[in-house]
């Protein structure tokens, strides 16, 4: 299966490094990479991992015709305020007859509802595991594994960069210095005030009520509080009293439709959401017939991200 990468970021470096050590059992090929600074690069017979960018082609459009790609995946920059421009990347492959994969919650976030009908009526796959939990299965054990089941509601910890910049606070070291350790790990949004403000967060919120509980919200639709509000004085404080700051992504059903929220809370150390540190996370569903159940992923990082995706490419090359 040909695959052309609209991104060559952290995601897309480490997946075509993932791809390359299966390529004995799962033959697929990179065969196209467009970036905003770095060029773009082409071989209808594969690229390596470190590809030679030449010249950036002019458009996405221009990009899918030289790649002509059976699957795009779509791993920009997020953009959490309009989902542009990857929905318009996304409408493009859709429009070619091109599957589509992203780690990109932007789009679920802004147009999920209309990106999904749109790929129906193409008759392609639109795949997002990545988008929430870094590929840990959420939407995919919905699909295969809990049919019937109706969301009533989710709470979930679902930002690493907030959590490891708290953990460093609260260890003495200022915000800088624990943005600065997120993105040495490669899990801090390019922007990390996006993570830092609840963006990141209301974004994944807004996404998984899209996707679950078909809300057709947007990221602005979500109550927001980021963790800008609490000093460095007040979170070293809190660990001393044995307690912590959480972004928790909260949804339930109303009457007419979805609350939701995603905002700073202080809980103690031992409280279940509390449990999920550092890279961390963990998402609890409240359903109508398996009551609550959960998720939890472990220190995980941009290998498990990619891992994502390729869990969707494997998916999407046994449904062609
Ligand atoms: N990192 C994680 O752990 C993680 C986890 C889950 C989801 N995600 C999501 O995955 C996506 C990629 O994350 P990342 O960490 O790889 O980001 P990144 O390191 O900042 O890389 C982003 C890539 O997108 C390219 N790009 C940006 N705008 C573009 C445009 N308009 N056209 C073509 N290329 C464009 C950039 O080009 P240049 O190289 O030229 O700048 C870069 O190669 C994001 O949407 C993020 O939210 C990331």
């Amino acid at each position: 299966m040909k695959i052309a990468l609209l991104g060559y970021g952290n995601v897309g470096k480490t997946f075509a490094r993932l791809l390359e050590s299966k390529h004995g059992v799962y033959p697929f090929a990179i065969v196209g990479v467009h970036t905003a600074r770095h060029g773009s690069a082409f071989n209808p017979k594969g690229l390596s991992v470190s590809p030679a960018f030449g010249p950036a082609v002019g458009s996405v459009e221009e990009f899918l015709e030289r790649a002509q790609p059976s699957v795009l995946l779509e791993i920009t920059t997020l953009n959490p305020m309009s989902g542009e421009p990857a929905i318009s990347h996304i409408r493009s492959a859709f429009s070619r007859k091109i599957h589509v994969i992203t780690a990109n919650k932007g789009p679920i976030a802004h147009a999920y509802a209309e990106l999904r009908d749109e790929a129906q009526k193409a008759g392609v796959e639109f795949r997002f595991e990545s988008i929430v939990m870094d590929g840990t299965p959420i939407f995919n054990q919905f699909r295969n594994n809990l049919p019937g089941l109706k969301v009533l509601g989710f709470t979930g910890v679902l930002n690493s960069t907030s959590k490891v910049v708290v953990a460093a606070m609260a260890r003495g070291l200022s915000l800088e210095e624990g943005v600065k350790e997120a993105q040495a790990m490669g899990v801090a949004e390019a922007d990390a005030s996006f993570d830092l403000d609840g963006w990141d967060s209301a974004a994944k919120t807004a996404a998984l009520a899209n996707v679950l509980m078909d809300a057709r919200v947007k990221p602005q639709d979500v109550e927001r509080e980021g963790i800008r509000s609490f000093s460095a004085e007040r979170i070293a404080g809190l660990a001393r009293e044995g307690k912590t700051v959480l972004i928790v992504s909260r949804a339930e059903r109303t009457g007419g439709g979805v609350r939701m929220e995603a905002k700073a809370e202080v809980m103690p150390l031992t409280d279940l959401l509390a449990t999920a540190r550092g890279t961390s996370n963990l998402l609890l569903f409240h359903t109508d017939l398996m009551g609550t159940l959960g998720t939890v992923s472990m220190n995980s990082g941009v290998e498990q991200t990619a891992y994502g995706l390729f869990s969707d490419l494997v998916d999407v090359a046994r449904s062609v």
